[in-house]
């Protein structure tokens, strides 16, 4: 396992006095103001909440891809409005995995290809990469399937090829934005199984944003975003073990 997981003992991710708005004429629209929370490390997290209450605008928070309009992010004590633009990509690239609804596989690769493409990108793809990539192949039940074309497999097959992509370059923190949304509700269920599993295998974080109950019910904690406030759903979290 990674040298990285666990470096420090804070949380993975704090958040303080987060604000978000956009303007739209001249209008303001707040998506967030003034949000604290903090995500522990191998927590895993759900964010509910009604379409537009800003899951997805969080999640982007969470990774640099976006920038808060006021108050800070930080990722294993990096703060990330901190870093600069490349930096941001680099800090993503190594530390952070992503699941998004619409799988984002890269069609003209072989399943095999998507999945080294993070190593790659990190200048990381040794004999090491191979190997866990063939393993994580295995752990989603798609070994066969390695020479196949994204488009050749089903929208379930295609999250689970995410799902090991997201996991390949062993990020500290894994961020799934409506990971079952496309997906019908039994498939859907497995493949948040799946999710839920790798994560604990491979000691991540992970940070879900869904529509889904279910989806809660494999979460350590779960918050609706309500009016730019987080609010956390003890009722609907994982229960024991
Ligand atoms: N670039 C933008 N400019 C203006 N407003 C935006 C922009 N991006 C997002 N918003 C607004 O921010 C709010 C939160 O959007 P966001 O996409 O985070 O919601 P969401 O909870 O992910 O919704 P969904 O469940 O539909 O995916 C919405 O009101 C949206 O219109
Ligand atoms: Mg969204």
């Amino acid at each position: 396992m990674s040298e990285q997981i666990n470096s420090t003992a804070g949380p993975l991710v704090n958040i303080r006095g987060l604000t978000k708005t956009y303007q739209e004429g001249d209008r303001q629209r707040v998506v967030f103001c003034e949000l604290d929370a903090s995500v522990e490390r191998e927590e895993i997290i759900v964010l509910l909440g009604r379409s537009g209450s800003g899951k997805s605008t969080l999640l982007n928070l969470i990774s640099g891809i976006d920038l808060p309009t006021a108050g800070s992010v930080t990722v294993d004590d990096v703060v990330l409005s901190a870093l600069s633009e490349t930096e941001r990509t680099l800090f993503r690239r190594r530390n952070i995995g992503f699941v998004f609804q619409f799988f984002n596989l890269i069609h003209t690769l072989t399943v095999e290809e998507n999945l080294l493409l993070p190593l790659e990108l990190n200048g990381a793809l040794d004999e090491t990469g191979h190997a866990f990539a063939r393993e994580l192949l295995l752990a989603v039940s798609l070994a066969d399937r390695a020479q196949s074309y994204p488009d050749r497999l089903s929208g379930g097959e295609q999250q689970r090829v995410a799902i090991a992509r997201a996991l390949v370059h062993k990020p500290l923190l894994l961020l799934a934005d409506e990971p079952t949304g496309n997906l019908d509700r039994d498939t859907g269920q497995q493949t948040l199984k799946l999710l839920q599993r790798l994560t604990r295998d491979a000691r991540a974080t992970l940070i879900m944003a869904s529509h889904s109950t279910e989806a809660a019910g494999l979460a350590d904690r779960v918050f609706n975003i309500e009016r730019d406030r987080l609010i956390r759903l003890p009722g609907l979290e994982r229960r024991g073990a």
